[in-house]
């Protein structure tokens, strides 16, 4: 097994992470996430700003997974977004991509469990959710095996290439873990 590491995302990580989300975004047939190549194109200035922010918030979290000869390629990226009212502070949205010749060498699963971690450890945090594409089979079956229960499907939320695929709604509670 090729070997891997996940840490906290710094913000000299953002080129990395740019190249990692624009090569995921260009494929083809496209993966299952909601945007489209040209919908992702922030300035590496911007994203390293983000980066930073991200800790500061006191409820959010930005992991990368790295590994090459020195350990420095970005090969997969998880975030969990803190609300910023009172009334959603307590919930974080997850996203996670992993790089195509990385998959199913379990990076997707250890970026997760360090989230899910995070969130037990974290006092803020109650509930994780996230949004899935219905089709995405791999994604769906990760985030199951992880713990996230199936609460509801979004209908025809999602239009790619003329059709309107149905979004599986997901949630984690701190409560059940
Ligand atoms: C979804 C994603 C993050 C998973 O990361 P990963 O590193 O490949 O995940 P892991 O290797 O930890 O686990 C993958 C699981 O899916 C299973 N799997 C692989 N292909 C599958 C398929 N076609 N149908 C069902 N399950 C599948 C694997 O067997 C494995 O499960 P197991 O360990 O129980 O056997 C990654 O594939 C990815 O980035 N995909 C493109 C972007 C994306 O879809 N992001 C999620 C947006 S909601």
């Amino acid at each position: 097994m090729n070997d891997f590491r996940v840490r906290e995302a710094v913000p000299g990580d953002a080129p990395g992470y740019i190249r990692l989300m624009k090569a995921i975004l260009r494929e083809n047939p496209p993966v299952g996430t909601p945007y489209a190549a040209d919908e992702f194109d922030p300035a590496p200035g911007a994203m390293a700003e983000r980066i930073e922010d991200y800790p500061l918030t006191g409820n959010s979290l930005f992991l990368v997974a790295l590994a090459g000869e020195r350990g420095e390629q970005v090969i997969g990226s998880l975030t969990c977004r803190g609300g910023s009212l009172r009334s959603d502070r307590h919930v974080a949205e997850l996203g996670v991509y992993v790089a195509r010749e990385w998959r199913n060498q379990g990076v997707g699963a250890a970026l997760i469990q360090r989230a899910l971690a995070w969130g037990t450890e974290q006092p803020i945090i109650t509930r994780i959710e996230l949004e899935v594409l219905a089709g995405n089979d791999r994604a769906l079956r990760l985030y199951e095996r992880c713990g996230f229960v199936r609460e509801g499907v979004r209908r025809r939320a999602c239009q790619r290439g003329g059709i309107a695929e149905d979004m599986i709604l997901m949630g984690w509670l701190k409560e059940e873990s």
